[in-house]
Order: structure tokens, then sequence, then C-alpha cells
């Protein structure tokens, strides 16, 4: 009989946390145990998990053993706390906050691109921002066959990317807005119903923010381009599911529309969505609840040398978190 392993969630009740119940279920992942942990608020909850429910636990520091595999997805506070813990009783954790993602001990993977990094961990592997994930698995294929050097884009992020509660503050903004009452706003600094807000993260003495930076930071890492460059504008809108991002990407090698779209048809995880003239290109509301990213609008970027623009979209909750994190868990 082959192995079956414990697992953990760690955030088990969020919106990841939700998701990575049901990648681990959906991928048949062979979990012998499953144990779910959130804050003390959430004991008395239960989860559905292969046709039964699981009780979800309080988070401690003995949470983990017996564990094999923990997958995080409570913040950034929460990792650095606990995720010592479960690696001091055994366990390979796998992190989806941004905490170690630009430790040099801890490799930052998208299974797709660096795979074998996996390989390097000493107990904790990071799941990249959910932004690049998605961004890099349209540039990482062009990448090969072009050389990337710098990328202009910007993001259109769902609320959903923020947790459980901006879903709710969505939901309820634009509830009292068409019924004609005031809006309440605790998640975001300004109404997200009806408007788009060119702010995620908090903001750098740059002017940037940090989900920002994330774009050059971790794809440096991932992509193992120590100059590699990004500038990005992050943007949240109100979009339930799905981030998508219009992408500008300077190449050291002449590009062709032609050479692109053969080079994207053709990539585990991302599918080419491209027939402008009947109006076909990537969109949040269809690519959400999808395992594979989308790539479109490709065309010859008409202000960069070597350059071409293209548009990508892919659910945040699944390549940008859970479904990243179950991948890694699978090559663990
Ligand atoms: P809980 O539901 O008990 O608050 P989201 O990103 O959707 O907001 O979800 C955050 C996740 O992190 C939830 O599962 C939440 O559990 C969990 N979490 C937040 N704070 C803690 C904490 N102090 N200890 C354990 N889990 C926490």
């Amino acid at each position: 009989m082959s192995r079956k392993y414990t697992v953990a969630i760690v955030g088990a009740t969020g919106a990841v946390g939700v998701e990575m119940i049901k990648v681990l279920e959906r991928r048949r992942f062979p979990v012998g145990k499953l144990v779910l942990l959130a804050s003390a608020r959430s004991v008395g909850k239960t989860l559905p998990f292969n046709g039964e429910l699981v009780a979800v636990q309080e988070l401690t520091e003995d949470s983990f053993a017996g564990v094999d595999i923990a997958l995080f997805s409570a913040g950034g506070g929460i990792s650095q706390k606990f995720a010592p813990c479960a690696v001091k009783a055994g366990a390979v954790v796998v992190d989806n906050s941004s905490h170690f993602r630009m430790d040099p001990n801890v490799p930052l993977v998208v299974p797709e691109i660096n795979g074998a990094d996996v390989k390097l961990h000493k107990g904790i592997i990071a799941n990249p921002n959910c932004t690049t994930a998605i961004t890099l698995m349209a540039l990482n294929p062009l990448h090969k066959a072009f050389g990337v050097k710098r990328v202009i884009a910007s993001s259109y992020q769902a609320v959903s990317g923020t947790g459980a509660q901006a879903i709710e503050e969505l939901r309820s903004q634009v509830a009292a807005i068409t019924a004609g009452k005031p809006v309440e706003k605790s998640v975001y600094p300004h109404q997200i119903a009806f408007n788009v807000l060119p702010h995620v993260d908090s903001f750098l003495n740059t002017g940037y923010t940090k989900e920002e930076m994330k774009m050059q930071n971790e794809a440096r890492r991932i992509l193992h381009l120590p100059a590699f460059k990004a500038s990005v504008t992050c943007v949240r809108v109100p979009v339930y599911r799905a981030h998508s991002i219009s992408v500008n990407a300077e190449f050291e090698r002449p590009v062709s529309v032609e050479e692109a779209r053969k080079v994207l048809s053709n990539v585990a995880g991302l599918k080419l969505v491209d027939d402008p003239a009947n109006n076909s290109y990537p969109l949040p509301l269809y690519v959400a609840e999808t395992d594979d990213c989308q790539v479109g609008r490709i065309r010859i970027d008409c202000a960069l040398e070597n350059g071409l623009a293209f548009w990508v979209a892919g659910d945040q909750l699944l390549k940008g978190a859970a479904l990243n994190a179950v991948q890694i868990a699978e090559l663990i």
C-alpha cells in the first residue's frame, strides 16, 4: 500500500485554507489524516473533506505532533511564530505568507518553473505572491524563448486575495448600494464596490507598495535572474475571484507574436485564449475556480525594444495560493 501523510492546514477556515482542503481532495493527495487549525474563534466548526466532517482545532505550539506536511495560510505573523514549531515537530512547511519568501534558506517555488528548488529546503518552502505566480506562468515561457530583461505591469486584483472578510465587504457594499442604504467599510480604506483602489498592501518610502515590489524581488528568485526588473502598479478591483495582470515585457532577443503564441500554446498550467476578433481573451469571471492560468491579447509592444504586451489572468486562490501549495506538497 502506498504511504499516506498526515497533513495540517493552518488557517483552514480562511479563503485560501478552504481551497487547500478542496484541492487536496480533488487531486487525491494521499492524506491519511487531515488536521484543520485556526484561531480559538473557529473551535466548534467543522469542514468537509472526502465525505466526512473534520473538526477545526485551535492552533497551538503543540499542534504539529505527527504532522508530515503543514500548509500555512494564516498571515505572516502566524507563520513566523508557528512554522518553526511545525519544523521542530518534523513536518515540512509550505508557507503561503510573505514571511519567508526572501529568506535565502527557503526555496520560493512555482512547480512548473523551478520545481527542482524544492530539494534545497531545510524544512520550509515558500509559496510566491499570487500576482507574481500568475504573471510568471506566462512570462517564464517567453523568458526561455527570448530572455526577459524587464517588465512594466498593472494588476487587477480580486478581493478574495485579501481574505474572507473582504469578500463579505464587497458583497455587503453592493447590497447596500443597490438597496439605497449607506455603505460601511472596514477592510479597505475606501469603498471597493463600483470603485478601483490603486493600493494593495502597505506603502514603502519609495512610493511603491510592498505588493508591487514582490514581482521584482520574488521573480528574481523563481527565475534565477538577479538582474530582472519590474515596475508594477497593483490595483484592487471589485472582482470576487481571480487576478488579471496587464504586462509589457522587454526581451534580450527579437520577438514575434507568432513565436510568442507558439511558445505559450504548449505550457503545463497555462491556456492560450487569444482571439480578439471574436472577443476572446482571458477574463477573471471565467478563469475563477479553474486550475490553469490564461494568457491573451498578445501583441508587439509599440513603446519597448523587443517588447511584447499581454494580459494574463488566473485564480489567485488556486494557482496563486492553494493549488501551488499542494503542487509543492506533491513534489515533497
Ligand atoms: P479564524 O477563522 O479562526 O479567524 P482569511 O485570510 O480568509 O482572513 O483567513 C485567515 C485564516 O487565518 C483563518 O483561517 C483564520 O482563522 C486564521 N487565523 C487568523 N488569526 C489566527 C490566529 N491567531 N491563530 C490561528 N489562526 C488564525
